[in-house]
């Protein structure tokens, strides 16, 4: 009993030791620029970038729809990514469907999700 509490004492006093032994920089490491990590998410979205490139002509350029081209921003993403997987498979949505077709026709499965995705949270 008393060897163990000895060996308890013993290993505190390392283990405050150990955390004494932090190595300080030479002056030279210390001034040393910090290297500048950053997520680059947030500021390119394929999403939107797509949408500006491709579909704002019509659409306007937040999403609001604009004559006969219908407002797309905030509907829900499933709604959006429904009606443009229609398009592209040649399937009628409304009546000017022919004008909408070869747009999606020329989009991947990646491109009118993050689309959808980006147009939805608008
Ligand atoms: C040349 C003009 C034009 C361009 C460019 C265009 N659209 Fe359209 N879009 C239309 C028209 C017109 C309709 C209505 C079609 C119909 O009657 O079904 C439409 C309908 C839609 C709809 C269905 C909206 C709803 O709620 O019924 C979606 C979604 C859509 N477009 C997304 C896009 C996306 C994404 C792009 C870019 C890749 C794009 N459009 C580019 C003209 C355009």
């Amino acid at each position: 009993m008393r060897s163990t509490l000895f060996a308890l004492i013993a290993m505190t006093t390392l283990v405050a030791c150990g955390d004494k032994a932090e190595v300080t920089p030479p002056a030279s490491q210390a001034s040393a620029p910090k290297p500048v990590t950053y997520d680059a998410a947030p500021v390119v979205n394929p999403g939107k970038l797509k949408y500006v490139a491709v579909c704002q002509g019509c659409h306007g350029s937040t999403g609001g729809g604009q004559g006969p081209f219908p407002k797309l921003a905030g509907k829900p993403a499933e709604e959006l990514i429904a009606k443009l997987n229609d398009y592209r498979a040649g399937k009628e949505v409304g009546p000017q469907s022919s004008t909408m077709m070869p747009f999606a026709k020329a989009l991947t499965d990646t491109e009118i999700e993050s689309i959808s995705a980006y147009l939805a949270a608008l």
